[in-house]
């Protein structure tokens, strides 16, 4: 039904049409500045960003490539520590002259540099308390970047175990680098964890594995069978499994970084699984526990809970700091409540009028106790995706973001699509073959408990153009609504709405991907809302939204087939001939008054 009046608290602005266009759009009575730019110094000793001449130790004092997920912490006073994934590097856009047969050392060595973590300091108060603009604080004693160079502690089960040792490091304990972080989370403690995604790609040479078991445990997540794309075998054997067999093992993980101790050393936390992880988003249970909800990007994997052993307590950052390396880690399993009948692959809805039904949290392993026959606790963590295959966990369209609202518990995971799927593996949780759009899940733990052992679950959204009759808008009128696919990565607002940006809107709906506000909750709930969207080629990623300010991370623009260096798709935000440069972008209120407020 229509809805009269103003749309819900914070969503209140003109919602775009669908963009094209090689640059960054807001709505009327909004302002947006770049924040910081890949190559931007985070150090005063850092040389002037110039692509014709780049090295891995420039590289390694500035802004690092496709920044991704985004967090910001508190700092007082108007100021932030900011962190930021750099998930992967485009040679062929980056580099002048990349020929992708034989990349040079110089350019592996920098693109080492612009992959891993970047924490930076951005001040609020510069240009006056009514403006939501953000500086970076160059120098700042909280700025560090994380380059592919730097330690990583493994901690909880996995560590030091045989799967994890290498030459360079027998003890299991020490890797170089973290690959491919694509979303995170902040938790309730004051840390940022970051999920390494498609660390597969990195690794090559899976042909020279000999033993059945191992090369299965490798083709389960996929690892090169022969070069790589980006050649780095060629310069570090860690990359090649010929060489160094369990280097890959060491990836996969959530990370959990302290922002706020440049010294500390960042954790791959192995009680939490190993997979294509997309990121992890913290709630608190009803007796303390931590309950970090995960997802497994690609298509047909599964959805993910980690539980820990024990409770958070306030003002114990030493004892918070082990939350995470103790703990249950479950996988979902989704049953539908209409008949399997009705689910025609379409998206038309069954007959009880919902793509709805109930699901239950199955364990897979408690501290060093397996759940899983014939897997030890190492087993389940280092290759969990058999874990889950051997308990009959669901597989989902691609599980990106997971995030439990913070006022009401509910969780959502964004399903981002699965053109893969056939109208025979159609079911009532991923009703769509060839699913193209994707679609937003809502799951309400049972007892509203986030350690609870069951759930009810139901599509919030089933994504695509509204005038397509296969979409779904949690009931709302679809003449009121945005079109909106591929949803990736979800945020909430102060005032409890989800906001949702989008990678493959150019490939499925024709337009730029962008980031959309939308009510859960109320009579509004489902009006999507278009608030901004991002140049050509570009990816709509990290969104941060406060009253004072949106904040996202534009990736990979000029990501086009065919483009390269001499040949840009995109040349924003410098504009004229230059080279594209992923980056932070900050939208906020002209007037000073509050994000979607009238
Ligand atoms: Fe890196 Fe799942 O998107
Ligand atoms: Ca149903
Ligand atoms: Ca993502
Ligand atoms: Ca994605």
């Amino acid at each position: 039904p229509h809805t009269a009046g103003p749309a819900a608290v914070g969503l209140r602005f003109e919602p775009l049409t669908q963009q094209t266009g090689d640059h960054v759009t807001v709505p009327p009575g909004y302002l947006h500045d770049v924040l910081i730019r890949w190559g931007d110094p985070l150090f005063s000793d850092a040389p002037v960003f110039d692509p014709e001449r780049q090295s891995a130790e420039a590289q390694e004092r500035q802004f690092g490539y496709n920044n991704d997920f985004v967090g910001l912490l508190p700092l007082g006073r108007g100021d932030h520590v900011m962190v930021v994934n750099h998930e992967y590097t485009n040679e062929e856009i980056m580099f002048p002259g990349y020929d992708p047969d034989n990349p040079t050392r110089q350019q592996v060595e920098t693109a080492w540099a612009a992959h891993g973590l970047t924490v930076v300091a951005v001040s609020g108060r510069r240009r006056g308390r009514r403006s939501g603009a953000l500086d970076v604080v160059v120098d700042h004693d909280l700025n560090r970047r994380l380059p592919l160079s730097a330690e990583f502690e493994l901690t909880g089960p996995v560590a030091g175990s045989h799967y994890v040792r290498t030459s360079a490091d027998p003890e299991g304990r020490t890797v170089l680098g973290t690959v491919n972080n694509c979303a995170g989370g902040l938790t309730p403690w004051g840390t940022w964890l970051t999920g390494e995604e498609n660390f597969h790609q990195y690794f090559a040479n899976a042909d020279a594995i000999r033993d059945p078991l191992e090369r299965e445990r490798l083709d389960r997540y996929g690892a090169e069978s022969a070069e790589t794309e980006r050649k780095w075998e060629r310069f570090d054997e860690r990359w090649d499994l010929a060489q160094e067999p369990n280097e890959i093992n060491r990836f996969g993980w959530i990370v959990e970084v302290d922002p706020y101790d440049p010294t500390s050393t960042p954790k791959k936390r192995t009680a939490m699984g190993r997979f294509k992880h997309e990121g992890a988003t913290v709630r608190l249970a009803a007796d303390g526990r931590a309950v970090a909800y995960m997802g497994d990007d690609e298509r047909f994997e599964y959805l993910y809970k980690f539980v820990s052993a024990e409770a958070y307590r306030p003002d114990d950052d030493e004892h918070n700091a082990t939350l995470l390396e103790h703990g249950t880690l479950y996988v979902a399993r989704f049953t539908g409540d209409s008949p399997a009948g009705e689910i025609d692959g379409t998206g038309a809805l069954p007959s009880d009028g919902a793509f709805d039904g109930t699901g239950e949290w199955i364990p897979l392993v408690s501290g060093t106790t397996s759940h899983v026959p014939g897997m030890t606790p190492e087993e389940v963590l280092c290759f969990t995706r058999q874990a889950g295959d051997a308990v009959g966990a669901t597989a989902m369209d691609r599980p990106e973001d997971v995030e439990p609202s913070p006022r009401t518990g509910h969780v959502y995971a964004a399903l981002t699509n699965n053109t893969d799927r056939t109208a025979e593996q159609a079911d009532e949780v991923n009703p769509r073959a060839e699913n193209r759009f994707g679609h937003v899940l809502e799951l309400v733990e049972d007892s509203d408990d986030a350690a609870a052992a069951t759930f009810s679950w139901r599509l919030f959204l089933v994504c695509g153009d509204p005038e397509d009759p296969g979409t779904y808008f949690a009931g709302y009128d679809k003449d009121q609504v945005s079109a909106i696919s591929c949803p990736d990565n979800l945020a909430f607002d102060d005032h409890g709405n989800l906001w949702i940006s989008t990678d493959g809107q150019p490939d499925s709906l024709g337009a730029n991907d962008a980031l959309y506000g939308v009510a859960v909750d109320g009579r509004r709930r489902g009006e999507v809302r278009q608030f901004l969207a991002v140049p050509t080629g570009a990816e709509t990623c990290g969104p941060v939204i406060t009253d004072e300010r949106v904040l996202v991370a534009v990736q990979h623009p000029g990501e086009v087939d065919g483009a390269n260096y001499e040949n840009q798709a995109s040349h924003w935000p410098d504009g004229g001939s230059s080279v594209p440069r992923p980056s932070i972008v900050v939208a906020y209120r002209a007037d000073g008054k509050r994000t979607g407020h009238a």
